[in-house]
């Protein structure tokens, strides 16, 4: 049989994406191999978020047929979506496949390979038009993804030792100036809550304790339900929070299960009622990601954000009050068209006011066909990247500070791997807020992988690591 290797690039979606790949693959009879490996087929589940996603999902292309030469080189995802023009022209990639096909990879190589044999592919005497037509198998695997329906897939475990990511739904519709993932992943398309948890039992019974429920745009979930029952397009948060809260809490109830982690939150979802009622799930990690973006209410209007600072500021006093001394993360973009000193300094100043656990920062990046694009005032890469890293500064200084914070409490982790750090080794894992934690090697047994164990967090490790003993 074949020998297949996979990499993954962007966000969880994609790399609960890549999994299902990897396990539809395996199960028609592939050989895995790693990517660094000599391998009949590449396949690259690309990202195009950034300018520097698109140049890794082109490297990684480049890499896989500099490998092997006489490979097939498969092109997937969101890279795919944004710039169909320019795969189909690159010549280091022999076929190309949607977000929304992925789930047909096995059949999409098989027909591919056919028709390779049946020597259908006539690169050398194709014009252009041609060529796109052939790495797309005559237009059957890249659509128009506006209007499609949830595309079912399961995985039954992950490449991750102990926490699975669990896709709940697909698509955006929130059109942020910035953003291009509405154009690369589509419609919202929620799936339907018996088909996840169905997927989530069967990964408690592979003996996983942890998941990740993760999506494009997670606070839209049930939103096209509501539509298809007859309602009108406009926000329906309070809804979506009744079908997310029905969700988690029926996930919580599954033997085996011990976390759950919600990928990210839109701000404006979390009304009283539905914090209040989350708290109550014990299984339900205190640990938020909240998209910010910007501190500064000018930036956020012309992010097309639906908040302001005040708003987000009583929605992280909300989490604070429900779920007291919970982790709590963002991401932020330095440098959006028109950004003044004035301006960042008020995100700087904010972000200083909320204490975040983590931030991600990010320069913002041009992507060709959103507004922000189009934009005046675009800024220096330079002067992107200086913003980025004064930011990054407070991050570390912030987040070693919420580290610092939980010395001396008792908590539980659930053991990943070990790992050496500074010569020496250690088991680690993660507490529910997702801080990293260390235990001595010599303090464990081998059969603790997978584990959850009741710690005491004693001192730093390091600024980012948490030392613990099991108590
Ligand atoms: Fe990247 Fe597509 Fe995810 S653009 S971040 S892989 S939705």
């Amino acid at each position: 049989m074949k020998t297949i290797a996979f990499h993954n690039l962007g966000c969880k979606v994609n790399s609960y994406e890549t999994d299902v790949m990897v396990q539809k693959c395996a199960e028609k009879g592939y050989e895995i191999v790693d990517f660094e490996q000599k391998a009949d087929i590449y396949i690259v589940n690309t990202c195009s978020v950034t300018n520097i996603a698109d140049r890794k999902s082109r490297q990684m292309l480049h890499k896989a047929k500099k490998t092997n030469p006489d490979s097939i080189v498969v092109a997937v995802g969101c890279f795919v979506q944004a710039n169909p023009e320019e795969v189909a022209k690159d010549e280091a990639i022999d076929l190309i496949v949607g977000n929304n096909k992925k789930k047909d990879i096995v059949e999409i190589l098989d027909k591919y390979l056919a028709e390779k044999e049946a020597n259908a592919i006539k690169n050398n005497s194709c014009n252009e038009t041609d060529i796109l037509k052939d790495k797309d198998l005559h237009g059957e695997t890249v659509e128009d993804l506006r209007h499609c329906d949830y595309e079912e897939i399961k995985v039954f475990g992950s490449t991750e030792r102990c926490r699975v990511f669990v896709k709940i739904q697909d698509g955006c519709d929130r059109y942020c100036t910035y953003c291009i993932i509405p154009y690369t992943r589509g419609n919202i398309r929620s799936r339907r809550k018996e088909d996840i948890i169905e997927e989530i039992k069967g990964i408690a019974s592979n003996g996983y304790k942890e998941v990740v429920l993760t999506g494009i745009h997670v606070s839209s979930y049930g939103k096209d339900f509501e539509i298809a029952k007859g309602a009108s397009k406009a926000d329906n948060l309070e809804k979506s929070a009744e079908y997310l809260y029905d969700l988690i809490n029926e996930a919580a109830g599954i033997e085996g299960i011990e976390r759950i982690r919600i990928g990210s939150f839109e701000p404006m979802i979390l009304s009283e009622d539905f914090v209040k009622k989350l708290s109550g799930i014990k299984k339900l990690c205190p640990h938020f990601h909240i998209s910010l973006q910007s501190g500064s209410d000018t930036v956020l209007k012309r992010m097309n954000r639906h908040y302001n600072t005040d708003e987000y500021y009583d929605k992280t006093v909300l989490l604070r009050k429900y779920f007291p001394g919970c982790a709590i993360t963002t991401d932020v973009i330095a440098g959006f068209p028109g950004e003044t000193e004035e301006e960042f300094e008020e995100t700087y100043r904010y972000l200083e006011k909320i204490k975040f656990f983590e931030t991600h920062i990010f320069p913002y990046s041009r992507r060709k066909g959103t507004i922000a694009d189009r934009m005046d005032g675009q800024l220096t890469q330079a002067a992107k990247k200086e913003r980025v890293s004064r930011l990054m500064e407070l991050d570390a200084r912030e987040s070693a500070e919420f580290r610092k914070s939980k010395l001396g409490e008792t908590t539980d982790i659930i053991v990943e791997e070990t790992k050496e750090i500074g010569g020496k080794v250690y088991y680690v894992g993660h507490t529910p807020e997702y801080i990293m934690v260390a235990i001595e090697e010599n303090k464990l047994n081998n059969d603790c992988i997978g584990q959850k164990l009741k710690i005491a967090l004693k001192s730093m490790l390091n600024d980012q690591i948490v030392l613990a003993e099991v108590v």
